[in-house]
């Protein structure tokens, strides 16, 4: 009897000693499906090849028998197929270690996917608010950040993607002035094609920005109606021009039409917290320049990453979303804030270290690898700190806080993450 996460161990263990076989192969998939079974999919010339399709009749009896009951019955274990790109179709699909040749092809009942990495998107820099924990200050932490840079003024865009628990929205607008509609709206009648109509009744414009604008993209309208209703459908995929659209592609494409419309400098996204299928999409899928991940000292924060930063390394991702992640060490305490910093620091650079950044062999420099030293103020894991301050804490209203914040206090709370986003915007203006 296997587990689950025994799988893949068990793979790497048989595979190597059936290498005759497999290595004759132009490729062979390893498929686990929805509900976790293994079985083998082979090219269909391989057939032809009494050999090779009695070796790899002998290798699926003995994975078959390995992997129980995380497998197909031996009669069942193995499939020809006669063109292999099929046989990848919308699996998350990364190579087996220990098999060049061999390719993991993973089925998930969700659609979010953490292993798909989009490409930074060619419009404005878009900025994603990350956390693993919920109440860490990251909502707050974006509602300052949109009102600095429209002081500096930016044409901000605030979309909340907390569809779960939205709020943010009521931080930098007044009921009177929230719009008619939200995104969860959009993605329902997206699906019966009446998107457009509500486009122009979904943004409103914060009186908190003096010389640029912030556009806030509600999750819902000033009257939220149905909500859970209209939750249920919103991961809804959809089919378009004959072509299927995740619920995530269909965002992405509310993404692009706002933008086009409003012409935003940058825009910020508040994600949902945790290991989430709307954080996944908000993270990986919606082209983000730089993804904030927040984190206070904890385990819940540390086991999460580190579940999330090895998903990434296994899935062979690592390298392209890892330009783009910065830590943030948020609401740091008003005393021994050093110590806490430091530590902070010390287990955040593990974490990258051991799932991130390029391994250096000893005696090696760093030549042309990415890696960071533990204390190296500009490298990823170094946490951008925002200071814990009664003056935010327990707050009956943001949006009345945020009238009264001054220059000099959003840059001694959030003074690094402020320069953070300075420079991310200024480089998407070079581009
Ligand atoms: N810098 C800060 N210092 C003290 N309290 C804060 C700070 N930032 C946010 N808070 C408080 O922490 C709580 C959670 O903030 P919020 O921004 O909603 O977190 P999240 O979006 O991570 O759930 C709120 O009560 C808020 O007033
Ligand atoms: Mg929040």
């Amino acid at each position: 009897m296997i587990t689950f996460d025994e799988i893949l161990p068990a793979l790497d263990e048989v595979l190597p000693s059936h290498v005759g076989v497999v290595s004759r192969l132009e490729r062979l998939v390893v498929n686990r499906d929805l509900n976790g079974r293994i079985r083998l999919i082979a090219p269909e010339a391989a057939m032809q090849d009494i050999a090779l399709a009695d070796g790899l009749r002998a290798l699926a009896e003995t994975l078959a028998e390995r992997l129980k009951p995380h497998a197909f019955a031996p009669d069942q274990m193995l499939l020809y197929e006669p063109d292999m790109e099929e046989a990848l179709a919308g699996a998350h699909v990364f190579p087996v270690e220990s098999m060049e040749g061999v390719l993991f092809a993973d089925r998930l009942a969700s659609e979010g996917g953490w292993a798909d990495i989009a490409a930074v998107s060619s419009g404005a820099p878009r900025v994603v608010f990350f956390s693993i924990k919920g109440g860490v200050g990251r909502s707050t932490a974006l509602a300052v950040s949109a009102w600095s840079l429209a002081q500096a003024g930016k044409r901000v865009m605030v979309l909340d993607l907390d569809l779960k628990s939205p709020g943010l929205s009521s931080g930098l607008l007044p009921p009177a002035r929230r719009p008619a509609y939200g995104i969860t709206d959009w993605l329902v009648e997206d699906l019966v094609d009446n998107g457009d109509a509500l486009i122009a009744d979904m943004a409103a414009t914060s009186e908190l920005a003096h010389d640029g604008e912030i556009y806030v993209i509600p999750a819902h309208g000033s009257r939220p109606g149905d909500y859970i209703s209209k939750l249920g459908r919103v991961w809804m995929p959809k089919v378009r021009r004959g072509k299927r659209q995740s619920w995530s592609q269909r965002l992405g494409r509310l993404l692009d039409r706002l933008e086009t419309d409003y012409r935003p400098d940058v825009i910020l996204i508040d994600s949902r917290s945790g290991i989430d299928e709307v954080a996944s999409s908000c993270v990986t899928d919606l082209g983000a320049a730089l993804v904030l991940l927040f984190a206070i000292d904890g385990e819940q924060t540390w086991s999460g990453y580190h579940i999330l930063f090895q998903y990434w390394r296994q899935a062979g991702v690592a390298r392209e979303i890892r330009e783009r992640l910065q830590w943030v060490g948020a609401m740091l305490p008003e005393t021994n804030t050093e110590d806490y910093f430091i530590r902070l620091r010390e287990r955040s650079w593990d974490l990258f270290s051991d799932a991130i950044y390029d391994w250096v062999p000893a005696g090696e420099t760093a030549g042309g690898l990415w890696n960071f030293d533990d204390g190296d103020e500009t490298a990823p894991h170094y946490p951008w700190s925002i200071k814990w301050h009664r003056s935010f804490a327990a707050l009956a209203s943001l949006h009345d806080r945020l009238a009264k914040i001054d220059p000099y206090e959003a840059e001694l709370f959030y003074g690094r993450l402020l320069r953070g986003l300075d420079d991310a915007v200024s480089r998407g203006e070079e581009e």
